[in-house]
């Protein structure tokens, strides 16, 4: 009986592994790129996705700013990223992005202490409802505003050290996205509901929004030396659901545990956006799997994203 049991547990694990090296992990970044001079900042880097993409980066020698909300979640960060990649090229700065005046503030702090920016990766996200400093609904307010603003207030810098590249972690979420122009202007996406429903809905409208953004966005780099890509990086187990309920943590456990991507396999799309040679002319376009994949037709329709564009400016004062 015990043998049974034994063998059957083996099996079990052997089988989830192979299942997992086969069809969960995806495709890896094959570039070889050294980033010696290179500065690149990855916003949301102490936890996840953010931070094995840090340290892949760091690894090839790049100046890495860890761009992150809370001081003492981001030093612990620095110091393990600092251990295992034995760079001293890796630096901390603080970043709220649900708060306009602390994206000023990093920026500002940002031009003077460094000279270049070849790479911004805006890789920080929240599933949560609830509300910025400046009074906007969280999800949209981090994920799309926040990396809206740090993105135009960055873009010449950008300009002067090209070629440059700006990526934007999005979601596959954002197939069920839309955008209600009414809505925004008047509640500025405070999510109202907080069933599991309601609350996907509004993650997926702000991942919605990134998508529409890199497409505006790659117009308005036509003739400079800047290209910017978004992405889907995987279902990956990371800390995104640990503000929902306790239940829904509970009942994922086996699918994530089986199913999704480690940090590193999820920060893989992330990277071949960043550093692969050669995709330029994909500029404006949305990676997943280390592939180039079609988006919605929502999500490339020019004029939604030239009216979000416009009401994202007015919405974080830039004019
Ligand atoms: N996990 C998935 O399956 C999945 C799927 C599709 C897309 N994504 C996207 O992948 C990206 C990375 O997520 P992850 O899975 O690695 O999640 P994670 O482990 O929760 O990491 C998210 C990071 O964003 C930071 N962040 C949150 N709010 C912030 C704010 N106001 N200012 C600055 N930083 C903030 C977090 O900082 P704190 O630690 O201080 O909170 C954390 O460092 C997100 O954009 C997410 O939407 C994830
Ligand atoms: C990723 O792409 C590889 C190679 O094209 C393919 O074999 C694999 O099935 C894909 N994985 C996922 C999760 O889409
Ligand atoms: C990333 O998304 C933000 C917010 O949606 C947007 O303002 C920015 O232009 C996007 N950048 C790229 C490269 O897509
Ligand atoms: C939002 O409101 C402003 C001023 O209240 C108005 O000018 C603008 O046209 C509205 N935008 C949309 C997209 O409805
Ligand atoms: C883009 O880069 C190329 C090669 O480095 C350079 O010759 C060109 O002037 C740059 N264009 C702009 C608009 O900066
Ligand atoms: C979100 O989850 C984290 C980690 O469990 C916890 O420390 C934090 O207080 C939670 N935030 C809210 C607003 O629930």
């Amino acid at each position: 009986m015990a043998t049974i049991l034994l063998l059957t547990a083996i099996f079990v694990v052997a089988a989830a592994y192979i299942f997992h090296e086969i069809v969960v992990k995806g495709k890896s970044c094959t570039s070889k790129v050294q980033l010696h001079g290179k500065t690149l900042i990855v916003t949301g880097s102490n936890t996840g996705i953010g931070k094995t993409t840090a340290i892949d980066l760091a690894k090839r020698g790049a100046r890495v700013i860890l761009a992150c909300r809370s001081k003492q979640r981001g030093e612990a960060a620095l110091e393990d990223i600092k251990k295992v990649t034995g760079s001293n090229q890796v630096v901390f700065m603080q970043l709220n992005l649900g708060s306009l005046a602390s994206i000023r503030s990093f920026v500002e702090a940002f031009l003077k202490s460094e000279p270049r920016l070849d790479i911004l990766i805006n890789n920080a996200g929240i599933y949560m409802q609830g509300q910025t400093d400046d009074g906007l609904g969280m999800m949209f307010g981090v994920n799309h505003i926040g990396h809206f603003l740090l993105t135009n207030l960055l873009l010449e810098r950008l300009k002067e050290c090209g070629p440059s590249r700006i990526i934007n972690v999005s979601s596959v979420a954002h197939h069920f996205g839309k955008i209600d122009f009414d809505c925004l202007n008047t509640t500025k996406s405070l999510g109202q509901g907080t069933t599991f429903m309601e609350v996907l809905q509004v993650y997926s409208n702000s991942k919605l929004c990134n998508v529409l953004f890199t497409h505006e966005l790659a117009k308005r780099l036509q003739g400079t030396n800047v290209t910017c890509y978004s992405l889907h990086p995987g279902a990956i187990n990371s800390e995104l659901a640990r503000n929902t309920s306790s239940f829904a943590q509970w009942f994922l456990l086996p699918v994530t545990t089986f199913f999704f991507k480690n940090t590193i396999q999820g920060s893989q799309t992330s990277l071949h956006c960043a550093l692969q040679e050669g995709i330029e002319h994909l500029s404006g376009r949305y990676f997943s799997n280390c592939t180039v994949k079609e988006v919605s037709d929502k999500a490339k329709d020019d004029a939604t994203a030239k009216k979000l564009w416009e009401l994202s400016e007015r919405l974080c004062g830039l004019v």
